[in-house]
């Protein structure tokens, strides 16, 4: 649905702010603080979108900014942490100028509990809200900007809501690179492994109209994308519950068509619904890169199991090689969980057993972080530390000795790079990305981001590549 209340809030938005530049003598300014995953980046940018048009202007300094966001993530404990420690520094710099405002969204706030600390031990907190009223975020905004308290008890506006059946689309958005784009093509998560707490805290899956999402893409590349992302929790489940029947395989079709877009990426793909008719579509296209993350999470088909995956290990090496093979030059990354409960020093052999038969060209490596309220939390073994911690180290050294075989072995070839940045210790460089996903650095110019350009790679550095050039 498109709601065009959006506009009318953003205006009002509008006129506080620029009330208040003219007031100050001086442009009000934002920043907005993201962890997680490529669906809050994306958020964020719809965040960011709002703010412009309500007339704040950018700052990189999160201390010094008028407004403050914090976009969160909550998929392990390490990340709550994270924005405790933001938190901790921004909460003694609002003692000193008490206007600033502050916001919490995304995935932490869905949760209870993590709320609750919000609410006592982070009070200087201005705006919660959550993963399924993002949009709302134009009218919280001139809630917060024109209430009554600024501080003590009652001046924090939380608004969350628990689930949504809806997907609001057209919010604004502002891109962190001009040539790229993510493009959700779907929300929530309907698996339940027994680990993830994503499901709780992004809800039910919901795919948007392939006509929506087309359209968004169309948009984009009349704007310059040349690269998108669809982006999902688990995309080859892509099209069910639509009145439309329509596959994920079938809607890469639909986005190959669109003219001016000439890579196509997606994240994150499931190994139990990933479908021939989607390695077809990957071996025959000229757009969708050579690169599918595929996560593994364990190559133990016991703890497979119990993490509800829906698959056995045997059946994952089986996809992975069916890829490999019909599809020329693709890279294979993935993700694992180390330290799960119950999991044996056998289990985690298995794991390595997988690396080394499918050949990763990277991977994510985790320990496991107990999440309240996932299945997973109540079981009974939970790991000790110090065995986690060897048989992590174990599963990383395995993962990056395979990553750099993988990568040496393109060594001398002259491939596509899409240019994204200066490279940032050494101007004379640009960095850039294979269709695979490795990076490249060579000697070029700010005027060659964005572009795709041939490049011989002359030595691989492990996980990247230095490059030339070819002309
Ligand atoms: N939907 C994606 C993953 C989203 S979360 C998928 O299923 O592939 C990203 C990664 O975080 C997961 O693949 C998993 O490896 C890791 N993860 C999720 N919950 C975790 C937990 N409780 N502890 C450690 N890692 C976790
Ligand atoms: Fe979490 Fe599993 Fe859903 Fe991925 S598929 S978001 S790991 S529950
Ligand atoms: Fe984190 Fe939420 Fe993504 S919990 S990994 S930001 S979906």
């Amino acid at each position: 649905m498109t709601d065009s209340r959006l506009t009318d809030q953003i205006s009002q938005a509008r006129s506080v702010v620029d009330e208040r530049s003219e007031k100050l003598g001086r442009k009000l300014s934002y920043h907005v603080t993201t962890f997680g995953c490529q669906m809050n980046a994306r958020d964020s940018e719809k965040l960011k979108g709002v703010l412009e048009e309500s007339g704040f202007v950018y700052t990189d300094d999160e201390l010094d900014a008028d407004i403050v966001i914090f976009n969160t993530c909550t998929v392990r404990d390490n990340a709550n942490q994270k924005l405790y420690g933001h938190l901790g520094s921004i909460g003694a710099v609002k003692r000193t100028r008490p206007d600033m405002i502050i916001g919490v969204c995304g995935c932490l706030a869905q949760e209870q509990s993590a709320r609750e600390k919000l609410l006592t031990s982070y009070s200087f907190v201005d705006l919660i809200f959550g993963t399924h009223n993002l949009f709302e975020f134009p009218k919280l905004l001139v809630e917060v900007l024109t209430r009554e308290k600024t501080t003590g008890k009652g001046h924090i506006i939380s608004q969350i809501w628990d689930s949504t059946d809806r997907i609001v689309e057209d919010m604004p958005a502002k891109r962190n690179y001009s040539f790229k784009s993510g493009v959700n093509i779907m929300f929530g998560c309907n698996n339940f492994c027994s680990y993830c707490i994503v499901p709780y805290v992004r809800g039910r899956e919901r795919s948007r109209s392939s006509e929506d999402i087309i359209n968004e893409i169309e948009r984009l590349a009349a704007d310059g994308v040349k690269e998108i992302m669809l982006l999902g929790q688990n995309v080859n489940s892509y099209g069910r519950g639509l009145d439309e029947d329509i596959t994920f395989a079938q809607l890469l079709e639909k986005v190959e068509a669109v003219c001016g877009i000439d890579r196509i990426r997606f994240m994150t793909s499931h190994p139990k619904d990933l479908s021939d008719d989607l390695i077809e579509v990957m071996s025959t296209s000229d757009k969708i890169c050579r690169h599918i993350h595929l996560p593994l999470q364990s190559g133990s088909t016991g703890i497979l199991k119990a993490m509800n995956r829906g698959y056995t290990k045997e059946q994952y090496i089986d996809l992975a090689q069916k890829i490999r093979e019909r599809i020329s030059d693709i890279a294979i990354t993935t993700d694992i969980i180390v330290g799960f409960p119950g999991e044996t020093d056998e289990d985690v052999d298995e794991t390595i057993d997988v690396i080394e038969k499918v050949q990763f060209d990277g991977a994510f490596t985790f320990i496991y972080s107990k999440r309240t309220g996932t299945v997973a939390a109540s079981m009974p073994c939970q790991v000790p530390k110090d065995v986690v911690k060897a048989n992590f180290d174990r599963v990383l050294k395995s993962v990056q000795d395979m990553s750099v075989k993988r990568a040496s072995l393109i060594e001398g070839r002259v491939m596509d790079v899409l240019v994204e940045d200066i490279n940032r210790q050494d101007e004379s460089l640009v960095t850039g990305r294979l269709s695979n996903n490795l990076n490249v650095h060579f000697p070029g110019d700010g005027s060659l981001i964005g572009q795709i350009i041939p490049v011989k790679l002359k030595q691989c550095k492990g996980f990247y590549y230095l490059g030339e050039r070819e002309l």
